[in-house]
């Protein structure tokens, strides 16, 4: 493959900066090592979090696309670097739930724990202006950001993503407690999961430890100062890697 160019920066969100490319049809995210939680009302810098997320990310997304399921990912040309396709992300973030915890415990009387059988499936309005509000079926058909036909493909690709990551971090000893995505749409106008997929964006338990705060390997350890941060990502990486090939480099 032919080296490729960086060009102007398309967009910056929270924790990555997206890039074209001398490439129409690659863009070249960096993922930033800035943390943020609760709408970014707090904010931190943690050395080393987006190369590490952007491992992890690079090795989920070559499960999912080993599990059959499209997403944007090409390669990771560094350590914080990932090539994508260019999508027009849907502005809705799909939350699937495996077990309680987090908001939901917040906003319904059920024990943090609880197994959901079948998972929970939420979608929200991504727009930080609005503090992502959850949807209702009613506030999803009136903002018309999706047909009957593309919301029910959109259900079907995240709940797929659910049972790959599901299988795959219980193999590795971690319970996949809840977790977001983002998908988009590629020029062909195919939905595809996109964003990243990491330990910031996903919530993660080491089924090694009972203790409830220590075996938290997730941005709850940031949200909650539990401390230790870097090092948790640092042991799902570990984890990932003992069990893929090493990310398809691109350049
Ligand atoms: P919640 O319990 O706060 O609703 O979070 C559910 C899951 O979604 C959890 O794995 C964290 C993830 N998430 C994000 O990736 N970005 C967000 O902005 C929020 C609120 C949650
Ligand atoms: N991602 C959101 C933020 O940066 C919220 C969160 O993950 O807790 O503020």
């Amino acid at each position: 493959m032919t080296a490729i160019t960086l060009g102007s920066l398309l967009y910056e969100g929270k924790a990555k900066r997206v890039f074209a490319t001398d490439q129409a049809d690659l863009v070249a995210v960096e993922y930033k090592d800035d943390a943020t939680a609760f709408n970014a009302l707090k904010k931190a810098q943690l050395a080393g979090k987006g190369g590490l997320n952007c491992q992890i990310s690079a090795h989920l997304f070559e499960l999912l696309e080993r599990d059959g399921i499209p997403t944007h990912y090409l390669g990771m040309p560094a350590a914080n670097w990932m090539h994508v396709r260019p999508v027009r992300i849907v502005p809705v973030e799909v939350v699937i739930r495996n077990t309680a915890f987090g908001s939901l415990c917040k906003q319904m009387p059920i024990e943090p724990g609880t197994p959901l059988d079948p998972p929970l499936l939420d979608l929200y309005y991504k727009d930080d202006a609005f503090g992502d509000p959850l949807l209702t079926d009613a506030r999803l058909e009136r903002l018309g950001l999706l047909s009957g036909d593309q919301r029910l493909e959109l259900e079907r690709l995240a709940l797929a993503v659910n049972t790959s990551l599901r299988r795959f971090f219980a193999s590795l000893q971690l319970q996949l407690v809840d977790f977001k995505i983002e998908l988009g749409f590629t020029a062909s106008g195919e939905l595809v999961v996109a964003d990243e997929i990491s330990p910031d964006t996903c919530r993660l338990w080491d089924l090694r430890v009972a203790d409830a705060q220590d075996r938290i390997l997730d941005k709850d350890r940031f949200r909650q100062d539990l401390g230790g941060v870097v090092e948790a990502y640092g042991e799902v990486l570990k984890r990932v890697q003992g069990a893929c090939p090493p990310p398809r480099s691109s350049k």
